[in-house]
């Protein structure tokens, strides 16, 4: 039976506070060139795990993700997502392998992420030695983007071939889309505006969110 998991985004916290906010907390690593945003890293994941006995689960939006494991792990991560389109190459060189082995053997759990314009075939090969798929339902890199509906048939796709697969969804998750995330067969659910929104408790916001998985 595959439980929700809500992931509150760190990327939407308040950076000054983000130990007021830790959680199940996900770290966005990010850097300029595999996406167009500058955001955190290790050193982050660092100071909050003196913070929080929370799962630290690390995205990693970058372009060579096996030079930063050792100090993501370092840091006290608990789990560390990479991007397929960063670990194979284009030109023939795939060290997806070599990564996944490097953050399991680290002791951490292991996420690979695709990006909208990537089929979800491309991940088939590897599904067997991670814990969990990431399909973005936004480009990477900046939270408070539109949910992409279109990137459903993705999920319902995995879903199939893979019944027991953990499917995680990022971006755009809110009341008005976790019903279609939900129906799918996403079962983690990353969010970040639509719980750090002002005014918003957001632990009423993650238990709609598990109410409609488990409906
Ligand atoms: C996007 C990040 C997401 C994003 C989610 O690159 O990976 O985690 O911060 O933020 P919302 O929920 O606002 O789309």
């Amino acid at each position: 039976e595959l439980q929700p998991i809500i992931c509150p985004s760190l990327l939407s916290g308040d950076f000054a506070f983000l130990a007021r906010d830790a959680n199940y907390m996900l770290e966005q690593g990010a850097e300029c060139h595999f996406v167009p945003n500058l955001t955190i890293g290790a050193p982050v994941i660092k100071s909050l795990r003196k913070h929080t006995k929370g799962h630290l689960d690390c995205h990693l939006m970058v372009t060579n993700p096996e030079s930063m494991i050792d100090d993501f792990k370092n840091a006290g991560a608990d789990g560390i997502t990479f991007h397929i389109e960063a670990t194979e190459r284009g030109d023939g060189r795939s060290i997806t392998k070599e990564v996944i082995h490097k953050i399991k053997s680290s002791g951490m759990m292991c996420g690979i992420s695709v990006k909208p314009n990537t089929p979800i075939e491309s991940i088939f090969d590897f599904v067997e030695s991670i814990d969990f798929v990431l399909i973005m339902t936004v480009e990477p890199g900046f939270g408070g983007q539109s949910f992409m509906t279109h990137m459903m048939p993705k999920v319902e796709t995995l879903r199939k071939k893979y019944p027991h697969l953990p499917i995680q969804v990022d971006g755009g998750l809110d009341p008005n889309t976790i019903d279609a995330a939900a129906k799918a067969g996403a079962n983690i659910i990353v969010a970040g505006s639509s719980l750090f929104k002002p005014g918003q408790n957001p632990k009423d916001t993650m238990q709609l969110f598990r109410d409609t998985i488990n409906k």
